[in-house]
């Protein structure tokens, strides 16, 4: 793969140095994304396009790749570090394999209550920090994008942390979400996101965890006979941009697309939670799955059954890094 990333950079490096007239030409940002178009984040990349453009007057080019048509997750890191595509949008969970572990506290069991205390992470001296780690690997953080929180779904019934032994779930290329999985007794497998369908209905796994938005728009509903609303965990997704690029912009061109950033961010962050509702409802209309709501004792079973994660990933992910983080979003909800 890497090779065939490479050939991509040379091919648009010969684009760049072409003809005389490439003064004129628009810069091209090449967005890649692994979620459909219809979904917290495809919505963002979009208006990021819409309002790029106009800022720039047409400078900029933004090409937005939905769906994971041009990169599967772990490849679009590497295109991105390679320089094949500019910009980005991976979930929190998926930079442990480019050695940026500390973004898996956001996978966390049940360590974000709600929204607002996400907020006081994101937007405060953590996420900051957070986002500064990406320069050593050639990126730029631009952004937090909200997705959501996940639910658990399996073709059999979830409802006590026993149901969970000896099942299979799909996971993120997260270690917090395989200890997450070991606590339950399950067994856990890293796989793409554009291979969850298939693998949910060929028996490859028996499960997986994800939001509403996701679930619905990728058809897992329609392959998994129960869901579990656990909210147990949280999917955000970091912007990310080629480092080089972004610094060797004109800084006209970068503070328009900062400012197209920033409002695309309000955008998402406005509207996720309602996506992931109208989300549910439209599963929930469907029939095609069960939808499994656990009682206040079921709930804390759940929590109790997963705290031992805590402890098991301190030293990946670093308990100070925990601490502040637990700070931030109990203050939050105090
Ligand atoms: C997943 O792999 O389940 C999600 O991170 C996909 C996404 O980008 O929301």
């Amino acid at each position: 793969m890497r090779k065939l990333i490479l050939a991509a950079v040379s091919a648009a490096a010969l684009v760049v140095v072409g003809p005389a007239s490439a003064a004129d030409q628009p810069i091209v940002i090449k967005f890649s994304h692994v979620v459909a178009s219809d979904t917290p984040k495809g919505k963002a990349a979009d208006k990021f396009k819409e309002l790029a453009e106009k800022y720039t007057d047409g400078k900029v080019k933004v090409e937005v790749y939905p769906n994971s048509t041009l990169y599967k997750d772990k490849e679009e890191l590497e295109a991105l570090q390679l320089g094949a595509v500019q910009m980005l949008a991976p979930s929190n969970s998926k930079f442990g394999p480019i050695g940026i572990k500390e973004f898996e506290v956001f996978d966390l069991p049940y360590i974000l209550p709600d929204t607002k205390a996400l907020r006081k992470v994101t937007e405060g001296p953590v996420g900051a920090r957070l986002l500064k780690l990406l320069d050593a690997k050639g990126m730029t953080g631009l952004a937090y994008w909200d997705n959501g929180f996940k639910q658990m779904s399996a073709n059999k019934k979830l409802v006590t942390p026993a149901d969970y032994q000896g099942v299979k779930f799909r996971i993120q290329s997260s270690r917090v979400l395989q200890a997450q999985f070991k606590a339950l007794g399950s067994l856990p497998q890293v796989m793409a996101f554009s291979e969850v369908y298939q693998a949910l209905q060929t028996g490859v796994v028996d499960g997986q965890e994800n939001t509403w938005s996701n679930i619905y728009t990728q058809k897992m509903h329609e392959v998994q006979k129960y869901i579990t609303e656990t909210n147990h965990g949280y999917i955000g997704y970091v912007v990310i941009v080629n480092k080089k690029f972004w610094d060797d912009l004109p800084a006209d061109i970068r503070d328009q697309l900062s400012k197209a950033m920033k409002e695309a961010t309000d955008f998402n962050n406005a509207q996720s939670q309602r996506e992931n509702e109208d989300a549910l409802a439209e599963i929930k209309k469907s029939g095609k799955s069960e939808i499994i709501t656990l009682t206040h004792d079921q709930d804390e079973a759940m929590r109790k059954a997963m705290e031992p994660v805590y402890k098991d990933v301190a030293t990946r992910v670093g308990q100070p890094l925990i601490d502040e983080f637990l700070k931030e979003t109990r203050g939050a909800t105090n």
